[in-house]
C-alpha cells in the first residue's frame, strides 16, 4: 500500500500541474493563474503563468486579516546584545509597511533592486519583506563577505538603494559595516542612489552626506505602503552564490512558485502547523535564512525565531537549548557544524539538562554532509528525530528529505532519505549520460521541470544558467553533487563535482580563492583545496609555488596571501592555512592532481596516479603539509 509520501511523490511527477495547482490554493492570489506550468519556451519553465499575488501580503497581511494579528510572528533573540523582542503579525506588518513607504519615498518601485547588507537583526527581515511589498527585488549579501564581494554584487544587481547597518556583532568582536559598504560602493561601477543605514548602539557610524539616510529618520517621515500585486513569474529576490569562478551566480527566485512551494513545505517536510514556533539558526544572508527564517514560516503563519548569536560562546554551548525552551520551539533547522561546535564544548550534553525541551519535536540539518557521529550525538542528547535534508541555494528548498508531514521513514546514516515531491532525482553516468544501477555513484541530476520555488534562471544571464545547470545533461538539472540512490530509493550525497567546498555550512569556491592568490606578485602558481576539518567539515588550504629568485621569507608571503583572501573574499572563507611548495604534482598533460593532494592532507591512503609526471613531488607535498599541522598520520601510497 502506498503511504502519503509515495502518493504525493508519484502525483508530483506524473501530474505536476494537478499537484502544485492544488497546493497553490493555499496562497492568496490577486489574479488566478492561467496555466500552472508553462513549458512553451524550453529549456525554461515558468510556474503559475498569468497569476498575480504579493508575497508580503501572504506572509503578513493575510494573517492579520485572518485572526493571527496578535500572534507573535517574529522573535528576535540576541544574546550578543542581551535583547529579546517579539513582533506580533500586526506589528511586523505595520513596521514593514512603513519601511516599504520609506523605500518608496526614495523612488524605489516595482522591479528596482535593493541590496540588503545587514547583520541578524529584525530590520533585515523587515527590509526584505518591505521590498516584496512594493514589488522591488531584494538581494541580501551576507555580512561575512568583504567589500570586494559586495561590490561584485552591486555591479551585477545595480541596486537603486542599499540598506545596511552601522555594525554587526560577532561572538568576539564588533564588525563595522560602514567602511565595508563605502569601500564596496567606491569599487563598484554601478552606484546606488541612496543608502539607508540603521544605527546600532554598539557602534554608530558617520553617515555620508547626500547619500545616506538614517533608518529611523526615513521611517519617521514615511507613509505606510500598500502591497503591490506582481506577476507570479516576477522576481522576488536575487541571491548570489559561489560559482566555479570568482563571479558569483545571481540565483533568481520568483514570487508565485516560491510562495506555493515554501508554504507547502512547512507541513509536508517539517510537519509544522500555523501557530507553532519554528527556528532556523542560520543567517538571512544564506538561502536557509531566506527560505526558513523569513518566508516559509511567515507564509505558514508560524512564529519564526531570528537568532543573533552563535551555537557556542554567546555565552556558552547551552544557548540553543535555552532558546528552544524559552520560546517553545517545536522544530529547529541548522547546519551540522553548529552541532559539532556544541559537542566539542559540551560532549556529555550537561547543559541540556538545565532546560525544558518538552515542546521540541524534531531537528533538521542541512548545508553539508551530516556525519554519523554528529547524527548519533544529537539524537542521543535530544531524543527526537534528527533529519538530514539536502538542498542548494538554487533549489530554494529540499531536493531530498525525510518528509515528516507525509511519512516518517527510518533514518539511514549518511542519507537525506528520499527525493522530496517535485524532485525527479536520477543518477547518471557522467560519461555515457545513462542512468546507473542502484548503489552506483554518478552525477545527481533532476529531470526537468524543476518544481516551483527552484531557480527559473540566473539574474540577467540566461546563458550562464543553461551552461551551468542544463547543458551537460540535456533534459536534466545538474546539481553538481555526486552520489547514489540505494535499492530502497534513499539518496546519498557524497561530494561536489566542481570546485565548491563547504566551510561551516558556507559554500565557497576554491577557484575564487585561487584567483586571489594568483594576484600576489610573488606567486607563480597555486592551488586551493578543501581539507577535512573536525569542526567546519572542510577548510581551504593554499599551495603556493613562488617565482624564482625571490629573497623574501615564505612566512611573509603566506601571511600576505592569507590577508588578501580575508580582505577580498571575507573572513567567512576561513582561509588561514597556506604553504609553499617547490612544485605542484601534475599529470603528464599538466593537470594538477588535486585529489591526491587532498588525500595526503586528509591522511587517507592514495593511489599514485599512473599519469603522474614526477612521483617524488608527493613526498614534498606531505612535508609541506606537516609544517602547517596537516598530513600528521602518514598517508600510504597504495598500488596504482
Ligand atoms: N559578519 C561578519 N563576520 C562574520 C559573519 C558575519 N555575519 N559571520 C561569520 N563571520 C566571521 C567570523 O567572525 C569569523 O571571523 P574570524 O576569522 O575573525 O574568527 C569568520 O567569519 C568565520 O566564521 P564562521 O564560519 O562562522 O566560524 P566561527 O569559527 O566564528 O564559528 C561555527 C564556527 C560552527 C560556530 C559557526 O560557523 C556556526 O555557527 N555555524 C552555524 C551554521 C550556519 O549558520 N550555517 C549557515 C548555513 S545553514
Ligand atoms: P548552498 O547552496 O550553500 O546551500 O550549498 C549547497 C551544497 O551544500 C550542496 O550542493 C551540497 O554539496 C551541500 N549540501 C547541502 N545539504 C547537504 C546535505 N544534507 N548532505 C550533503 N551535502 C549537502
Amino acid at each position: 500500500m502506498t503511504n502519503p509520501y509515495e502518493k504525493a511523490f508519484q502525483r508530483s511527477i506524473n501530474d505536476p500541474e494537478g499537484f502544485w495547482g492544488e497546493a497553490a490554493e493555499d496562497i492568496v492570489w490577486t489574479k488566478r493563474w492561467d496555466k500552472v506550468l508553462d513549458g512553451s519556451n524550453l529549456p525554461f519553465y515558468r510556474w503559475f503563468v498569468g497569476g498575480q499575488l504579493n508575497t508580503c501580503y501572504n506572509a503578513l497581511d493575510h494573517h492579520v486579516a485572518s485572526g493571527r494579528a496578535e500572534q507573535p510572528a517574529l522573535i528576535y533573540d540576541s544574546p550578543v546584545t542581551q535583547t529579546i523582542k517579539t513582533y506580533t503579525y500586526r506589528q511586523l506588518r505595520d513596521e514593514t509597511a512603513l519601511f516599504a513607504g520609506a523605500l518608496k519615498a526614495l523612488g524605489v518601485a516595482k522591479g528596482d533592486r535593493v541590496i540588503i547588507y545587514m547583520p541578524m537583526i529584525p530590520e533585515a527581515a523587515i527590509a526584505m519583506l518591505a521590498c516584496a511589498r512594493i514589488g522591488a527585488v531584494h538581494s541580501v549579501v551576507f555580512g561575512g563577505f568583504a567589500a570586494n564581494e559586495l561590490a561584485t554584487r552591486i555591479n551585477d544587481a545595480k541596486p537603486k538603494v542599499i540598506v545596511s547597518a552601522s555594525c554587526g556583532i560577532e561572538a568576539q568582536r564588533v564588525i563595522a559595516y560602514k567602511g565595508l559598504l563605502d569601500g564596496a560602493i567606491e569599487m563598484a561601477q554601478a552606484k546606488p542612489q541612496r543608502c539607508i543605514i540603521l544605527q546600532r548602539s554598539a557602534l554608530e557610524c558617520e553617515l555620508t552626506p547626500e547619500r545616506d539616510i538614517d533608518w529611523r529618520a526615513a521611517v519617521a517621515s514615511a507613509q505606510p505602503a500598500d502591497c503591490v500585486p506582481v506577476a507570479a513569474t516576477d522576481p522576488l529576490y536575487i541571491l548570489y552564490t559561489s560559482g566555479t569562478t570568482g563571479e558569483p551566480k545571481g540565483v533568481v527566485r520568483d514570487n508565485g512558485g516560491h510562495a506555493v512551494a515554501l508554504k507547502w513545505s512547512m507541513k509536508a517536510i517539517y510537519n509544522v502547523d500555523a501557530g507553532e514556533v519554528y527556528w532556523a539558526a542560520s543567517d538571512v544572508g544564506w538561502v536557509v535564512g531566506h527560505s526558513y527564517i523569513v518566508y516559509a514560516p511567515l507564509l505558514k503563519g508560524c512564529t519564526t525565531v531570528l537568532f543573533e548569536g552563535k551555537p557556542v560562546g554567546t555565552p556558552d554551548a547551552g544557548v540553543f537549548w535555552r532558546v528552544i525552551a524559552q520560546h517553545k520551539v517545536c522544530t529547529m533547522f541548522t547546519a551540522p557544524t553548529a552541532f559539532r561546535a556544541i559537542k566539542r564544548e559540551d560532549p556529555d550534553g550537561k547543559l541540556i539538562k538545565d532546560h525544558d525541551l518538552s515542546n521540541f519535536r524534531a531537528l533538521f540539518l542541512a548545508g553539508e554532509r551530516l556525519d554519523p557521529d554528529t547524527l548519533k550525538w544529537a539524537r542521543k542528547q535530544l531524543n527526537v528525530p534528527v533529519i538530514d535534508h539536502w538542498w542548494q541555494t538554487e533549489t530554494g528548498w529540499a531536493i531530498a528529505a525525510n518528509c515528516m508531514g507525509l511519512h516518517a521513514y527510518p533514518v539511514k546514516e549518511g542519507s537525506p532519505t528520499k527525493p522530496a515531491p517535485g524532485w525527479n532525482l536520477q543518477v547518471l553516468d557522467p560519461e555515457t549520460r545513462e542512468t546507473v544501477k542502484p548503489g552506483e555513484i554518478g552525477a545527481l541530476v533532476v529531470q526537468l521541470p524543476l518544481p516551483p520555488g527552484s531557480l527559473p534562471t540566473l539574474w540577467n544571464n540566461d546563458r550562464r544558467y543553461i551552461e551551468s545547470y542544463l547543458a551537460e545533461f540535456p533534459g536534466y538539472y545538474k546539481t553538481a553533487d555526486a552520489g547514489f540512490i540505494d535499492e530502497d530509493g534513499y539518496a546519498y550525497v557524497m561530494t561536489r563535482t566542481d570546485d565548491i567546498i563547504n566551510v561551516a555550512g558556507h559554500r565557497l569556491s576554491t577557484g575564487a580563492m585561487e584567483e586571489v592568490l594568483s594576484d600576489h606578485p610573488d606567486v607563480a602558481e597555486c592551488a586551493v583545496l578543501g581539507v577535512d576539518d573536525d569542526l567546519k567539515g572542510q577548510v581551504p588550504v593554499g599551495f603556493l609555488v613562488l617565482k624564482a629568485g625571490l629573497r623574501r621569507s615564505e612566512e611573509e608571503i603566506t601571511a600576505e596571501v592569507i590577508k588578501m583572501v580575508r580582505d577580498r573574499i571575507g573572513p567567512v572563507a576561513a582561509f588561514k592555512k597556506a604553504t609553499v611548495v617547490k612544485r605542484l604534482p601534475k599529470t603528464r598533460s599538466g593537470k594538477i592532481l588535486r585529489g591526491t593532494i587532498q588525500k595526503i592532507a586528509d591522511n587517507k591512503d592514495f593511489k599514485v596516479p599512473a599519469t603522474i609526471d614526477d612521483p617524488t613531488i608527493l613526498g614534498e607535498i606531505e612535508a609541506a603539509l606537516s609544517t602547517i599541522g596537516l598530513a600528521k598520520a602518514r598517508s600510504k601510497p597504495i598500488a596504482s
